[in-house]
């Protein structure tokens, strides 16, 4: 199976009332524990990947990792560029093979961000890449920026006609509450459908895209906590939450933060239990056994694109 664009996955997800998983990637185990656990769902995937990832791990080790996993899965799966700050790392990651960018211009006025996103998707539709734009501004933490709550703002409807007819792109990430990172909500987590039903209605048929995604599964906030680590309060987006929006027009789910959670616990409970371990393999198990487990669990219970590949 060759690398897929984000089209056909989409126009099914939306069709069928479901979401398509976006899994960060960052390493190995990593990459292992998201492809083998949609394998044993037969789920298709979009493997993303951050500007910080590709500093971290560099492009052609994550590509022909990538490219294994596929080799491996026999899967459709996207391989995505997380939040493109710029043009030219559109660009790079195009030239370098992934079949779907994100360029982030949600910091930027309605304009810059309208010219920004039409560059990159002149080059990219070119080439048979798909491109995800944001409008509207999440807050909480994301690679090296901390957006504070106050410089967040909400999508506003009556923009993204225009926004979507200008430029071309081919999703659009909104804001309607969500944040990045493992502390989403300070009291009640509420979250703003009366947006996206809105956006939904004048975009009909278009591909949603929900970032800030995570749910901060408390079992694993808890096992962090519990082997030594220190996370109070964190809180992500309830899992009931996230099914109502990928049954309305959000086709694409965003999740690193739960990896995140997942691969540490199980690290950290390693070597709590195990403290004379020092073979990488050994403790590396855990976390990709734990990163599988919570792809299955995201696949099935948040998702539903079981049996969708
Ligand atoms: O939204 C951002 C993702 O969680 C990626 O995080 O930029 O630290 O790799 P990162
Ligand atoms: P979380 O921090 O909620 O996992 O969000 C990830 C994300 O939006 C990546 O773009
Ligand atoms: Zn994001």
């Amino acid at each position: 199976m060759p690398i897929v664009n984000t089209t056909e996955m989409f126009k099914k997800a939306y069709e069928g009332g479901y979401a398509i998983g976006a899994f960060n990637v960052n390493n190995m185990e990593i990459i292992q524990g998201i492809t083998e656990g949609a394998k044993l769902e037969n789920a298709p995937l979009i493997l993303q990947v951050s500007a910080g990832a590709r500093k971290y791990a560099k492009h052609v080790y994550l590509m022909k990792m990538i490219e294994a996993a596929i080799q491996d899965t026999d899967l459709p799966i996207a391989v995505h560029l997380d939040h493109g700050p710029d043009f030219e790392t559109c660009k790079s990651c195009i030239d370098g093979g992934f079949s779907s960018v994100m360029i982030d211009g949600s910091h930027l006025s309605f304009e810059e961000n309208i010219a920004v996103t039409k560059k990159v998707v002149e080059y990219a539709h070119d080439r048979g890449v798909t491109v995800e734009a944001e409008l509207g501004r999440l807050a909480g933490v994301e690679d090296d920026v901390k957006v504070s709550a106050e410089d967040s703002s909400y999508t506003r409807p009556e923009e993204v006609e225009e926004f979507a007819t200008r430029t071309g792109c081919d999703s659009l990430a909104i804001a309607i509450g969500t944040s990045h990172g493992a502390f989403k909500f300070s009291g009640e987590p509420k979250l703003r459908f009366d947006i996206l039903e809105e956006v939904s209605k004048r975009l009909p048929g278009f591909p949603i895209v929900l970032h800030g995604a995570s749910s901060v599964i408390p079992s694993y906030v808890d096992m962090i906590n519990q082997y030594g680590g220190n996370m109070p309060g964190a809180q992500g987006v309830p899992e009931e939450m996230l099914r109502k929006a990928a049954s309305m027009a959000v086709c694409k789910i965003n999740i690193d933060s739960d990896l995140r959670l997942a691969f540490t616990g199980e690290l950290r409970k390693h070597f709590a239990e195990h403290p004379d371990h020092f073979d990488p393999r050994q403790y590396l198990t855990d976390a990709r056994d734990g990163i599988r487990a919570m792809v299955r669990h995201k696949i099935v219970n948040v998702l539903g694109c079981n049996g969708k590949a």
